[in-house]
């Protein structure tokens, strides 16, 4: 058996800990061969791969990012790229596709699946926000990260008696922003599920300020403001239609100054959350979603995903997975609010 793994959409800590387990009980529990695919779906559409034998996956269980490099190509906006992709993996002997990524991939993955190619996908992103799974690995460092952040800023913003807005990651789920929010003590937490009142954050940065502490707001990227409209980078849309979202931070910060008249500073976290090391969390739930995803390779059950359920790992359909993203229930934010202003 010949398996090829890619790793694909944004990259994020523990992709190289499911490589190493991948490889690792494939060759030595079944004695199969591995093909890296490199950057994502571009891989398998251009033929553009590299061996991938345990000296290749030897010292990356603790690495950042992905040795297969990653990309946002989708296949199915390429003309004739299914076809393309079916006679890569018969060129180079591929049975089967392991699909590291998360909605993008694994809906591509899926529909590869429909199209009589066999897939298993394992969940990934720092966003937590796919359905079907507890948890993402990459999450757990995302948030320690952004949480040791807000630890460093409550100190430089007391001494200033100032605002401090930290925009992290997330378009339409606000996991990280919750997290890193709980764990680090914010007074405010925005979360693109809720669009919040300038109003409402600007009473609960006065009575911090009152109480004589320096409020700490953390915003998600994607968090909107009543009746408004989404902060872009740019309007430009990747293969995904995704746009680039950033600066409702600054804009918030600007808004808070004022209407306070007190100072206020933003800190745009950006791709510091998915950068370096991964967590011991993350590097467990990665090696362990590898292992699992093998198995499924094994039992020739294409079409699924790997998925955490409690401290199982699951398989569930790739259908079921990538049918809607996972935000933040109301009631999860609520239990936030205790702790606003
Ligand atoms: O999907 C993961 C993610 O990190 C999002 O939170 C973020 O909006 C996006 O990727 C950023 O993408 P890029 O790396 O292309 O700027």
């Amino acid at each position: 058996m010949r398996v090829g793994v890619l790793t694909g959409g944004g990259d994020c800590p523990g992709l190289n800990a499911v490589i190493r387990a991948v490889v690792r009980k494939g060759v030595e529990v079944h004695g199969w061969e591995f093909v890296g695919f490199r950057n994502g779906w571009q891989g398998p559409l251009t033929g553009d791969s590299r061996p991938l034998g345990l000296a290749d996956v030897e010292d990356i269980l603790t690495r950042g990012g992905t040795i297969l490099r990653s990309s946002r190509t989708n296949p199915y906006k390429v003309d004739g790229g299914v076809d393309q992709i079916r006679k890569v993996l018969a060129d180079q002997g591929v049975d089967a596709l392991i699909a590291i990524g998360g909605e993008d991939t694994l809906g591509v993955a899926k529909r590869l699946t429909d199209d009589g190619i066999g897939v298993v996908g394992v969940p990934k992103t720092i966003d937590n926000d796919l359905g079907a799974t507890d948890y993402t690995f990459g999450f757990d460092t995302a948030v320690s990260i952004a949480t040791e952040a807000i630890d460093r800023l409550h100190t430089t913003a007391e001494s200033h008696h100032r605002a401090l807005v930290i925009e992290v990651m997330g378009r339409h789920a606000g996991w990280i922003a919750l997290h890193s929010g709980l764990a680090g003590g914010a007074s405010v937490i925005l979360v693109p599920e809720r669009q919040f009142s300038v109003d409402q954050v600007v009473q609960w940065v006065e009575r911090r300020f009152e109480k004589e502490y320096a409020p700490i707001i953390v915003v998600a990227e994607g968090a909107l403001p009543e009746g408004g409209e989404e902060k872009l980078l740019t309007g430009e849309k990747d293969a995904f239609g995704h746009v680039r979202l950033g600066g409702i931070g600054n804009w918030l910060a600007d808004e808070i100054s004022e209407r306070t008249g007190k100072e206020s500073r933003a800190v745009v976290l950006g791709h510091v959350q998915r950068g370096g090391t991964p967590t011991a969390y993350d590097r467990v739930l990665a090696t362990r979603f590898g292992l699992h995803a093998v198995d499924a390779v094994a039992d020739g059950d294409f079409g699924v995903m790997v998925a955490l359920k409690g401290t199982d790992i699951v398989r569930v359909k790739l259908s079921e997975a990538t049918a809607e993203l996972k935000t933040v229930p109301l009631e999860r934010y609520q239990e936030a609010e205790v702790f606003f202003g």
